[in-house]
């Protein structure tokens, strides 16, 4: 099974990895552990991290955009520490990219993760409903 199928909406891009391959659902689960959190090229060629859920037997509906809210800096995952942690000007976020310290504003971009039915490949589109850390408005669009 490839999870949720993609649905109307925004166009969905595929995810690929940094040789620009497509990612397939499968295989990239079964390459990686459980809560692993790894970057992907994702909309827009911005990097974006997929996560592995807690089991590891799937991925999270979301993706994380990897650019920090406060000013851009690429955030790497601090597996140690289960956060994200930019390395700019400290801001920290949680291992769902909500912010627990700034000077980042807004926690990370969400996108949303699908895949294509034929094919087993691993879409993004942009994440337009309500950001369900918060419970608010996406503040990205
Ligand atoms: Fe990340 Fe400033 S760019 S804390």
């Amino acid at each position: 099974l490839f999870g949720v199928p993609a649905k109307e909406g925004p166009k969905p891009k595929i995810a690929t990895d940094i040789t620009g391959s497509p990612i397939y659902y499968d295989a990239f689960v079964q390459k990686h552990k459980s809560n692993e959190r790894v970057m992907v090229q994702g909309l827009k060629g911005d990097p974006t991290y997929l996560l592995l859920s807690k089991d590891g037997v799937s991925l999270e509906n979301f993706a994380l955009n990897a650019e920090c809210s406060h000013l851009g800096c690429i955030v790497p995952w601090d597996e140690n520490q289960q956060k994200f942690i930019c390395p700019c000007h400290g801001s920290i976020y949680d291992a769902k990219g909500s912010v627990l310290r700034g000077p980042a504003p807004s926690s990370l971009k969400l996108a949303k993760v699908t895949t294509e039915e034929e094919t087993g490949k691993v879409l993004l589109e942009p994440w337009i409903e309500d950001d369900f850390r918060s419970g608010e408005k996406p503040w990205w669009i």
